[in-house]
């Protein structure tokens, strides 16, 4: 399997320098258009004038791994940027746990020196909660406190230096952390509604498990599994389970209008977010796809009502306070508006029934459910209860969702649900009409399934470069004694092609640490270098001198030839 898939993958690279034209043979009528391709240009840095810059080369895919360490194909290196526990600026603060969504934010147009917002998921184990892993300031602190610190997000300041390694800049004036101690500023709908117990300003950001970045330069975080932490807190659960934006340049976090704190924006809903992928639609409106990383939960997409404009700067955030949200209809192909009167509609009738993906999460009886319903706060508060009210398809853990550089269509990471046998997971492709992301009728295809057939399972975060290859990390749990997932070895990062004569076909990039998956696919611009994060590997990795505890943590994997 693994010498064919290797022989298939030079065989596609080297044909593959006209990666458009590939791309129009392969696509048959999902072909891109003009208008297509170009709106997509500046999203991937795609070379107009070579037409691709074929980034990735070739590499010869890696073999299963059940080491504790990064294996990389040959000619590919890596350098450990930050991990749990390091100092990152003069403050003294520190990198947090649970490394998962990067994002690098070139300085002065540098591909060689930026700003990378690492989000910081979760405690995958108090014990590692250790005093030396704290602020000097802050050594002593409660066990919650330490939980909330190292959750949320990272801000370094990372360059290559003239040896070409990456490493931090710890001198940065940037460099800083959001966390659980953190306060947002709740935006749109349910701000200060009685949704959210009348709160305009909450306390904290954890469970940031993917994200994206905006078209204006800031990053959006995802606050996925919630709930545990909100109860060890005491806080109320509803002023969590949001998309957070952080601008890694506004160094006070006052914003351009003094107004910029970091933000919770309710018109993206409230589920178990994974991530978001922003486009435009054919109007110059925004989209943001998303999906909820739970079993039986939705694909969302949301429409600001205003149209982007690029003069306009950071103030193009409020177009994430105004807009309409939708949820996926698979039998209909239908994007289903989430409103409070077709929910009302929906629950009033009188033969209503509570709905089984409902009932997977909640006693809640017919009048719990039209009770909860008064406004469109309780929709974007309750979402996912709203979305399945409506009709919306409950899917397999939908994680991350991107859209293609090449023809608009949104790959959407199907992780798996082993509570009906989708083990492996896959990988699906929906179509807009007419390729454009402001339609409310699509279509879908399976793009790539988990499986021994393809090597992979339970993919995840999804990561497109400009040939229109998928980077794609899987999230299971190893394990060498089990007959099922004894052929997968450990997490793993994989190229999938979306088009040519491999499209679909996995090949193993990258095997993460024993206990460890991979997370947070980030390329730099000119494509030279990917971060990567390593989140809860197990022994002492990265291996540092005197560590006796394992470190989550970013790297900068180095090697792709032009
Ligand atoms: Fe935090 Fe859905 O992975
Ligand atoms: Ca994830
Ligand atoms: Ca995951």
């Amino acid at each position: 399997m693994e010498n064919m898939n290797r022989r298939k993958f030079l065989g596609y690279l080297g044909t593959g320098a006209a990666a458009l034209a590939a791309a129009s043979a392969g696509l048959g009528t999902l072909a891109p258009t003009a208008e297509a391709a170009n709106s997509a240009d500046h999203l991937f840095g795609f070379d107009k004038v070579k037409k691709t810059k074929k980034p990735h080369g070739f590499f010869k895919p890696i073999d299963i791994d059940w080491s504790n360490d990064l294996k990389l194909p040959e000619g590919f290196t890596h350098d450990v940027i930050a991990v749990y526990g390091d100092v990152i600026n003069p403050a003294g603060d520190t990198f947090g746990m649970g490394a998962d969504l990067n994002v690098f934010f070139p300085m002065n147009g540098s591909s060689d020196r930026g700003l990378l917002w690492t989000n910081c998921e979760y405690i995958s184990d108090d014990k590692l909660l250790i005093d030396s892993a704290m602020p000097a300031s802050m050594q002593g602190s409660s066990l919650l406190t330490k939980q909330l610190y190292h959750q949320g997000g990272a801000i370094i300041e990372v360059y290559k230096d003239a040896n070409g390694s990456w490493k931090m800049d710890t001198t940065s004036t940037y460099a800083r952390r959001h966390n659980g101690l953190t306060p947002f500023k709740l935006t749109g709908p349910a701000a200060a509604s009685s949704a959210v117990g009348g709160a305009t300003t909450v306390e904290g950001t954890w469970a940031n498990c993917s994200g994206g970045m905006t078209l204006w330069n800031t990053v959006l975080s995802c606050e996925e599994n919630f709930e545990k932490q909100a109860g060890l807190a005491n806080r109320n659960s509803t002023h969590y389970g949001w998309v957070i934006e952080v601008d890694p340049f506004d160094v006070t976090d006052a914003g351009v209008d003094k107004n910029f704190t970091p933000r919770k924006h309710t018109s993206l809903g409230r589920f178990n977010h994974e991530n978001t992928a922003m486009g435009l639609t054919k109007d110059g409106r925004i989209a943001v796809y998303m999906g909820d990383d739970k079993r039986g939960a939705c694909v969302y997409k949301f429409i600001s009502n205003g149209k982007y404009e690029p003069s306009k700067g950071k103030a193009n955030s409020a177009l994430l306070e105004d807009g309409k949200l939708y949820a996926a209809n698979l039998g209909s192909g239908k994007w289903v508006e989430l409103t409070i009167a077709a929910v009302r509609a929906a629950v009033d009738k009188s033969d209503f029934k509570v709905p089984t993906a409902i009932r997977a999460y909640s006693d809640a009886t017919v009048d719990d459910l039209r009770a909860m319903f008064q406004t469109q706060a309780d929709v974007l508060v309750n979402t996912h209860v709203a979305a399945i009210i409506l009709g919306a398809s409950p899917t397999d853990r939908p994680e991350d969702v991107e859209i293609s550089p090449f023809d608009n269509s949104i790959f959407v990471a199907h992780t798996n649900n082993s509570h009906h046998g989708n083990i492996h997971g896959h990988i699906t492709r929906f179509i807009e009409k007419d390729n454009d992301l402001g339609s409310v009728d699509f279509t879908y295809e399976i793009f790539a399934a988990g499986g021994r057939q393809s090597g992979f399972s339970a993919p995840d975060n999804l990561s497109f470069d400009s040939n229109g290859n998928l980077w794609t990390v899987t999230d299971y749990s190893p394990n060498q004694n089990s007959n099922i997932m004894k052929d997968f070895g450990n997490n793993s990062m994989f190229v999938i092609p979306t088009f040519g004569p491999n499209a679909g076909e996995a090949f193993r990039f990258a095997s993460g640490p024993s206990g460890s998956e991979l997370t947070g696919p980030w390329f730099t611009p000119d494509e030279k270098t990917l971060f990567l994060s390593v989140q809860h590997p197990s022994g002492t990795w990265p291996h540092r001198s005197g560590d006796s505890i394992p470190r989550p943590g970013v790297v900068a994997i180095k090697g792709f030839k032009f």
